[in-house]
């Protein structure tokens, strides 16, 4: 199956929409994934910083579920911060019901492109919580069969607070896909090479080189090293 993505921010030449909006403007941008037509509007103004746009791991992970055409039907799913929400909303057009997360101020980004692209009809399946990792994760449960995360290793001042949030939400039986780009400079390569195995089971899934984004598919170590 084709993949289309149309990313206005990556220079391409596609045709691009654009509304505005209060203090800002909202730009739409058009993405096939598994035979569905996402169309993301990303809300450009001065408070919702890196949530602003589709980051090439997102698509990354979107076209990894495509490739290996995971289904999530019936699978209790929670995302860590999904900035426009393109990979919770697959993951529930798969079939999943999606806990979609960020900061509170991301959520209304999120709502809106639940609004566009999920069927009312399928929307009992997709919810919408603020968690700010290291603070909220204790009010979630650890009974998710899924953990997904596209390019939410990219600061490292919030590397503790993460890892700790993904140890609460994860039971032996988690399924944890997170899509990193490559950053030496903020130690991301590290974070994922000697961090993360202190605590889970890591294998990389995916590697895309054109764009330094890898895959990961990790499961939680439940006897401490
Ligand atoms: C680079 S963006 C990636 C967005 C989206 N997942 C994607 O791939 O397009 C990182 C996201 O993580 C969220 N985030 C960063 N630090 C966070 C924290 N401490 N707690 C919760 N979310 C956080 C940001 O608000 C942002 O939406």
């Amino acid at each position: 199956m084709t993949t289309v993505a149309i990313l206005e921010h990556s220079g391409d030449k596609e045709p691009k929409e654009e509304r505005a909006a209060a203090g800002g403007y909202i730009s739409y941008s058009n993405f096939e994934f598994c035979g569905y037509n996402l169309k993301i509007a990303r809300i450009v103004d001065d408070t919702m910083g890196v949530s602003a746009y589709v980051w090439e791991a997102g698509i990354a992970l979107c076209r990894y579920f495509e490739k290996e055409d995971i289904n999530f039907t019936g699978k209790k799913v929670i995302e860590l911060g999904s900035g426009t929400g393109i990979v919770g909303i697959l993951a529930s057009l798969l079939g999943g019901e999606v806990t979609m997360t960020d900061k509170p101020k991301i959520l209304r980004q999120i709502e809106n492109n639940i609004s566009i692209n999920i069927p009312f009809a399928c929307r009992h399946r997709v919810n919408v919580q603020p968690l700010v990792w290291g603070e909220d994760h204790t009010s979630f449960s650890a009974d998710y069969d899924f953990i997904l995360g596209s390019d939410i290793v990219y600061s490292s001042v919030c590397y503790p607070a993460l890892v700790e949030t993904l140890r609460h939400l994860a039971n032996q039986g988690t399924t944890i896909y997170i899509s990193s780009e490559i950053r030496p400079r903020n130690r991301s390569p590290a974070f994922h090479k000697e961090v993360l195995p202190q605590h889970f089971e890591c294998q990389v899934v995916e590697t895309v080189e054109a764009k330094d984004v890898v895959v990961y598919k990790m499961t939680k170590i439940c006897t401490p090293r």
